[in-house]
């Protein structure tokens, strides 16, 4: 998997590669070609392409099989380029000040010279822009020399991906460069933050918490729980949007011998067929970093159900529930999945 074939139009295998000087110059290459390039980020991997070229981006959503009215998220170096193309108000200079480059991803009017794709904005007059933290995010973008449209690089309604393995799985062949940074660092996406109104709005939770926003910018208005199915403003926060195949059975208090079991903390429940706990010692941090692998590994045929024990709702377990919420919710093949 590892090897570069000669023929790579046709490879069947994508090749994965360890970050060196060559692979980073291959990587480029091949984004300033318009071909997709998965990458490392300290959230989730992201199926990399040059965000102002409207072929390279429609191929993400030709890969993920993803509907076209969800918007994509943006990764520039830094605020200074993140204000070439959105308008950079004082709030989102403040915030990119404390949490950039991090898990932090604002949503902002483009400006009107805005040379990013318009798909990255699925029709609306505002772009999702952030600062990936990752070193090797970082210094890809210093190589391409241009933004990087990047989602999760899985499937569409598939679990993110948290390591370079993890996108092979969802995407296959179709994703046929892969820089290998190792397992993603803190293990859910960036929190959203829309500052393209006067209120500023939460429209995904994740690293970044609520409360450490507001002490930035003052008040912000939640709007995780709040969106519609079918809101377009954003699309992600669907219920069935997390999902693995197999039923998912939230706050377990006891657990069939044909179950996969998430645990949390010191006592995990007995008698699982197979058992993860995301972390023995209650550590968010930890288990966030966890969450996505658990998911993919307990998603095997030969488990019914996976069950969850319940995990506390406070500070980075909002966000984990978040996400175990929408891989259980009942799925609905109709709706939007990014
Ligand atoms: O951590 C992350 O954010 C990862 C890494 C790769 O950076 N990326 C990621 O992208 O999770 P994606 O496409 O899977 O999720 C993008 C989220 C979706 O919920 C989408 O609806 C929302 O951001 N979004 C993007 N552009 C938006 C916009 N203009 N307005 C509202 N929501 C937007
Ligand atoms: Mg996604």
């Amino acid at each position: 998997m590892t090897r570069s074939t000669p023929t790579r139009t046709q490879s069947a295998e994508p090749e994965i590669r360890a970050p060196d000087d060559a692979a980073y110059a291959e990587a480029a290459r091949r984004l300033q070609a318009g071909e997709l390039v998965a990458f490392p980020t300290e959230t989730v991997y992201g199926l990399g392409a040059d965000a102002t070229s409207d072929t390279a981006v429609a191929r993400i959503f030709e890969a993920k099989g993803r509907p076209r009215f969800n918007p994509l998220i943006v990764h520039v170096p830094g605020a200074a380029e993140a204000a070439l193309h959105t308008r950079f108000d004082a709030r989102a200079q403040a915030l990119a000040a404390r949490f950039w480059p991090g898990p932090l991803t604002l949503v902002l009017q483009r400006r009107e010279d805005c040379r990013i794709s318009l798909l990255c904005s699925a029709g609306l007059s505002t772009l999702a822009i952030r600062a990936p933290r990752h070193p090797v995010a970082q210094r890809l973008l210093s190589e391409v020399g241009c933004p990087l449209a990047a989602p999760s690089a899985n499937r569409s309604g598939g679990v993110s991906p948290t390591t370079a393995t993890h996108v092979t799985h969802s995407l296959g062949a179709r994703v046929p460069f892969i820089l290998d940074g190792g397992p993603c660092r803190i293990g859910l996406e960036s929190t959203v933050l829309d500052l393209s109104g006067a209120t500023a709005r939460l429209l995904r939770p994740g690293a970044v918490i609520a409360q450490d926003l507001e002490t930035e910018i003052g008040a912000i208005e939640d709007r995780t729980g709040a969106a519609p199915a079918g809101d377009l403003r954003s699309p992600g926060l669907l219920q069935s949007h997390y999902a693995p195949s197999r039923p998912l059975r939230l706050d377990a208090t006891s657990v069939r011998p044909d179950e996969g079991l998430i645990a949390f903390g010191p006592a995990p429940l007995p008698g699982a067929a197979r058992t993860i706990n995301l972390s023995a010692g209650g550590d968010f941090v930890e288990a966030a970093a966890k969450l996505f692998a658990a998911l993919h590994e307990l998603d095997r045929p030969d488990l019914a159900a996976i069950a969850v024990m319940s995990i506390p709702e406070i500070g980075l377990g909002v966000a984990i529930n978040d996400r175990l919420r929408r891989a259980a919710a009942p799925r609905d093949d109709t709706a939007a999945k990014v």
